[in-house]
């Protein structure tokens, strides 16, 4: 699904209490450290919290779990993001994460992240990631590299797009 919803900006109040409410949930006994995050996709809110494992590399961000638990229901286009970390400083998203929105959001959508003291920071996700790695450097890089199947949901319009926005 790639409809846009209109006026991401007015949802980021919605999106920050969900993922405040997501972050009491967080799985984070090793670092202490909870997220929460929060995205808009089809007009739908998709939250969820950090999870750690015992053999550390497998825990996953706050962020990525939303964009996740989004894809899963058939969304495609992220059009804003909410995370809420730190108690003083609100918490920018990680490198990982900043890719991942790339992958899923425009490079004008509205992020932002917010201390739970309500301190908030709010940036795009192109303003995260500039001149980001994406699906038209991998076309560029080979037409159809061999056991890479093309996704049909990503159509050539917005490939296009990806690539006029480099230049
Ligand atoms: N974490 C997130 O959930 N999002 C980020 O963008 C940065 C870090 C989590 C991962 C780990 O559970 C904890 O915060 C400490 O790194």
């Amino acid at each position: 699904m790639l409809r846009r919803v209109k006026r991401p900006q007015s949802r980021l109040p919605a999106l920050l209490r969900a993922a405040t409410r997501a972050r009491r949930h967080a799985y984070a006994p090793y670092s202490g450290f909870q997220v929460g995050a929060a995205v808009l996709a089809g007009g739908r809110i998709f939250s969820a919290c950090n999870v750690e494992n015992s053999a550390y590399p497998l825990s996953v961000c706050a962020e990525r779990n939303a964009v996740a638990s989004a894809v899963a229901a058939g969304h495609r286009r992220i059009d804003a993001v909410a995370i809420v970390a730190g108690d003083g400083r609100p918490a920018a998203p990680c490198g990982g994460c900043r890719q991942v929105f790339a992958e899923f959001c425009d490079p004008d959508a509205p992020v932002v992240y917010a201390s739970t003291a309500g301190r908030s920071v709010i940036t795009t996700a192109g303003a995260l990631l500039p001149d980001s790695f994406g699906p038209a450097d991998l076309l560029a890089a080979a037409p159809r590299p061999a056991g890479i199947v093309r996704d049909p949901s990503r159509s050539a319009a917005r490939v296009r797009g990806a690539r006029r926005r480099k230049k």
